[in-house]
């Protein structure tokens, strides 16, 4: 028997349709938003996801499915989705247009990673990218959507949020961050010591409590902001708090992925264990810029399906359409006639094999059908069908030309 790959998974029956209630609640609102679907492809060049994640970045260094393809290109499976849009915006020469443009998108995503609860090699995200709107109003708009795609899926989550800074402000801070750093150079764990020289802000998000214990006093770069990131920031908080919604903010909260400033959030859940973030995003303003477009701010978001899947709310399933059956063998094929005109407008389950009532009845429940309607022998003689309203438990006789 051959098995999926490590940290990959088959979805079916109710995970599957755990994924479509997600994929389909989180589509609804993100239409109500004015969001586009964007399909982009999985297989990209590799130097997509170096210039834009980032050569730093734990997802570039360890984590890609890279491989030469047949003709010799660097290739890789996407591991997140942004790039890939910001790559397709550029080429499409959406970057030279004045209008904003917001997609919505989702689909799996590979990342070479020690697969435990909650991470998944391959995974998948649904997620959306808005570009051309710089004003943070944009970000606390971004924010209260996915916040409300977690209040649709009946989800409680903790909202933690940062500001980067900006090309004015971010490096001066990294200068003073490292200067820290060195000092404490020797406590720190191996990976600090190679980010220290890589990345040095990913130290402030190093997992290790022995680390973060010796970081509680580094300098923060939400009191190292220049004026336009913290007026910004101060209104993103001020704008959250009129709107009720609960948010920590976080000066650790880094993200794994180079291509931010300003605004970062994630969403996390403390009901699925370590792997906590079920949602993660902020803006990228320099990003299509980095991908040879022009200019163009730029913010979104992704969410974690399999992780939501653990947690979601299913909704109540109603009862839906019609189970045919016949008690005799001659009343199939009428059956399947009046299946292909009613499947024009509702969702039809036929039975193919004449069966007793009781048997019948079981295959009602099995497929939830909201009408039952059977054909024995009287009936057939008498060109009538035997109805059952489930819901209402009302029986009757009807002609079958009328059905
Ligand atoms: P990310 O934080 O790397 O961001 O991923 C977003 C979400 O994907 C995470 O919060 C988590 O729920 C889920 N996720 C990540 N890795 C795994 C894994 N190995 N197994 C299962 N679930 C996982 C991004 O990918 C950015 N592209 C988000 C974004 C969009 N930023 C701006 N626009």
């Amino acid at each position: 028997m051959i098995n999926p790959l490590r940290g990959m998974k088959d979805l079916t029956f109710d995970e599957s349709a755990r994924f479509v209630h997600i994929v389909t609640t989180a589509i609804e609102i993100a239409k109500r938003y004015g969001y586009g679907y964007i399909e982009t492809p999985i297989l990209e060049e590799t130097a997509l996801f170096r210039r834009s994640v980032g050569e730093s970045s734990d997802i570039v260094g360890k984590e890609m499915y890279q491989f030469e393809d047949k003709g010799g290109n660097d290739v890789c499976m996407r591991p997140e989705g942004t790039a890939g849009i910001v790559r397709a915006f550029v080429s499409a020469k959406l970057d030279r247009q004045p209008t904003k443009q917001k997609f919505y998108y989702y689909g799996p995503m590979f990342r070479y990673e020690r697969p435990q609860k909650g991470r998944l090699r391959e995974f998948h995200q649904f997620g959306c990218e808005s570009f051309g709107e710089a004003s943070v109003l944009e970000d606390f708009t971004i924010i209260t959507m996915v916040g409300q795609i977690f209040d649709a899926l009946g989800i409680d989550y903790d909202l933690k949020i940062n500001s980067l800074g900006c090309s004015d402000c971010m490096p001066p801070y990294k200068q003073k961050l490292i200067g820290f750093l060195t000092e404490i150079k020797e406590e720190l764990c191996a990976d600090c010591n190679r980010r220290i020289d890589t990345n040095p802000i990913r130290v402030l998000d190093c997992k290790n409590a022995a680390c973060q214990t010796l970081l509680v006093d580094s300098p923060k770069l939400i009191s190292n902001l220049c004026d336009a990131c913290d007026t910004d920031f101060k209104q993103l908080t001020a704008l959250l708090d009129s709107a009720g919604i609960s948010y920590e903010v976080d000066t650790n909260l880094v993200r794994g992925l180079d291509y931010y400033n300003k605004t970062a959030f994630e969403f996390v859940s403390n009901d699925i264990g370590s792997q906590s973030a079920i949602a993660g995003g902020g803006r990228y303003d320099k990003l299509v810029e980095y991908l040879d477009g022009k200019p163009t701010p730029g913010i979104g978001f992704a969410l974690g399906i399999e992780r939501i899947m653990e947690l979601v709310q299913m909704p109540e399933r109603e009862r839906e359409g019609y189970y045919l059956g016949a008690m005799t063998p001659e009343a199939v094929e009428k059956l399947l006639l009046l299946a292909n005109k009613k499947r024009l407008t509702d969702k039809v389950t036929v039975e193919y094999n004449s069966k007793g009532f009781k048997s019948h009845m079981k295959g009602v429940g099995k497929a939830h059908a909201r009408y039952a309607l059977l054909i024995g022998e009287d009936e057939l003689e008498n060109g009538t069908v035997w109805v059952k309203d489930l819901e209402s438990k009302e029986e009757k006789r009807l002609p079958l030309a009328k059905v």
